[in-house]
């Protein structure tokens, strides 16, 4: 069978590549090792940890904030093994979601482990096909130890932790990155002790500089001990669970997450057999996603740039676009990264430290919830919204958000930031009130010295 274009890897860019191919008119088929399509993002991503992250904070607002509400329940409890089949349900609702758009675009979804032959050919486990285009998104997998290899029970990468049996009494996180922060949330609202290691100075140091810092306080705040600038240097299984040595620290817990990063997944891919060039393990592409072989593309995490499932959608989309003669382009100043903590965490655009680095002329604006009235009527006032103005008419060139709902709300950064806003139309728009985003207002009002509520 021959096809117009054969996706590897149904993450949310292999799908959206596959979809976005077949509306386009192309033949398609795509290629899944694994038993559900999805990908990481649906299957063992973003969306089991977010569907965790949801019951968790359900479970800690009842224990925690209901009474000030004039809330109270006797006995409260959770119920993990129910937990944990929400989350299944969820996942598989979304999965069979895949499947049925697969069906109804008429694309062939084929099964199995696909290696790349010379001759614009792929085998899968026995059998060939053959295409004029081939789009790679198999995506990436977890960074382990050397001495912490993966069993899944004690030692766990994002998959393991997101399926735990029980809730550990001690948990150890190597690594305050994004996974870390977000499964160390879902287990200390269960009661876990949560100690989380980082080798660098501070969390999430990708992150804008205030923002870290102010999530860092409010982690620390809800029982989190951590190690910063710290090493893990070894580590020893005990009867009951493992011992790790911190620095001049030995810790005892029951479970260890290791969550240092992830790096891209081209085992079995057969890259060797087409001359495909990497970088750092990634896959080197031009800036039409195509690899150094022609007629073979790259997408999402198995590229360069941040690996998010939407930057990995954004990508499929384009490259069926430019598969089908068309121009398109992906806009990586817009991609926001949230991170689903309490206070959630969202950004788009430059941080301050990099528009400096880079010697724009800015200009900063920030607004704080706790002068927010919807942020006041719902008990959660923690954390601010910064934004940075680039040039002469202050183009919207950065947002930056911590507190509730910041992953809803950075999509007024993204819109603005597509569409060359100005901070002084995203201070003089009118937003409803009392709402959330009334702090983004104040935020660019504030940073043109004509907001009515900050200083
Ligand atoms: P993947 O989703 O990894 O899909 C690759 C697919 O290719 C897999 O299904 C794999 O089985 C298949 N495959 C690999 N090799 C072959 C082969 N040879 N033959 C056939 N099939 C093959 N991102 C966000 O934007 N928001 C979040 O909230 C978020 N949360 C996350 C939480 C966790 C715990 C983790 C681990 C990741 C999270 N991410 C999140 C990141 C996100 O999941 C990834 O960026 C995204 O899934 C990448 O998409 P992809 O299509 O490139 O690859
Ligand atoms: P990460 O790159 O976000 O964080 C890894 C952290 O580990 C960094 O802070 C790093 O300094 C630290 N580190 C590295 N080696 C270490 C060591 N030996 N000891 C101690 N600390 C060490 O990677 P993470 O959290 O594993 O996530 C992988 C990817 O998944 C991220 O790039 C992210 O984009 C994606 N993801 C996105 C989410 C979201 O959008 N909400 C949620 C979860 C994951």
């Amino acid at each position: 069978m021959k096809y117009d274009v054969v996706v590897i890897g149904s993450g949310p860019g292999g799908y959206v590549a596959a979809i976005r191919s077949a509306q386009l008119g192309l033949k398609t088929a795509c290629i899944e090792k694994a038993s559900t399509l999805g990908g990481t993002c649906l299957n063992v991503g973003c969306i089991p940890s977010k569907a965790l992250l949801q019951s968790s904070e359900h479970f800690a607002w009842m224990q925690q904030d209901s009474k000030e509400h004039g809330i109270s329940c006797q006995n409260l409890a959770f119920d993990l093994s129910q937990m944990m089949s929400r989350k299944t349900k969820v996942v598989e609702g979304l999965v069979q979601g895949v499947a049925w758009l697969f069906k109804k675009h008429n694309i062939d979804s084929i099964r199995g482990t696909a290696t790349l032959l010379p001759d614009h050919q792929i085998s899968i486990e026995g059998k060939t096909v053959e295409f004029k285009n081939c789009i790679l998104a198999t995506g990436s997998e977890p960074i382990a130890l050397p001495f912490l290899p993966f069993d899944e029970k004690v030692i766990v990468s994002s998959t393991g932790v997101l399926s735990l049996s029980k809730v550990p009494k001690r948990m150890l996180v190597i690594g305050a990155g994004v996974i870390g922060v977000e499964l160390a949330s879902v287990y200390r609202r269960l009661g876990s002790e949560v100690t989380i290691v980082e080798m660098l100075e501070r969390i999430c140091p990708t992150m804008d500089e205030g923002l870290s810092k102010a999530l860092w306080q409010s982690l620390k705040k809800q029982g989190m001990t951590f190690h910063l600038g710290s090493k893990v240097v070894g580590a020893e299984r005990t009867k009951t669970g493992i011992s790790v040595q911190v620095d001049q620290n030995r810790i005892e817990v029951d479970v260890v997450l290791v969550a240092i990063g992830r790096k891209p997944y081209t085992k079995s891919l057969g890259l060797e057999n087409c001359k495909i060039d990497l970088q750092r393990g990634f896959v080197t592409v031009d800036a039409n996603f195509q690899t150094s072989m022609p007629g073979v593309y790259a997408i999402g995490d198995l590229i360069e740039g941040p690996m998010l499932a939407h930057k990995a959608s954004e990508e499929g989309f384009a490259v069926a676009e430019i598969l089908a003669g068309n121009r398109p382009h992906v806009n990586y100043m817009a991609i926001p990264n949230v991170i689903y903590t309490h206070p959630e965490v969202a950004s788009v655009g430059y941080t301050v430290e990099e528009a400096k680095q880079s010697g724009l002329e800015i200009v900063v604006g920030e607004s704080s919830f706790k002068g927010n009235p919807r942020a006041r009527c719902g008990g959660f006032t923690e954390g601010f919204v910064k934004v940075i103005g680039f040039g002469p008419n202050k183009h919207l060139i950065g947002m930056h958000i911590i507190g509730p709902q910041a992953s809803e709300l950075i999509d007024v950064g993204v819109m603005a930031i597509e569409n060359r806003t100005t901070l002084k139309v995203l201070a003089q728009a009118p937003h409803a009130h009392p709402t959330l985003a009334e702090c983004i207002k104040e935020a660019c009002g504030q940073a043109l010295n004509c907001a009515i509520h900050s200083q």
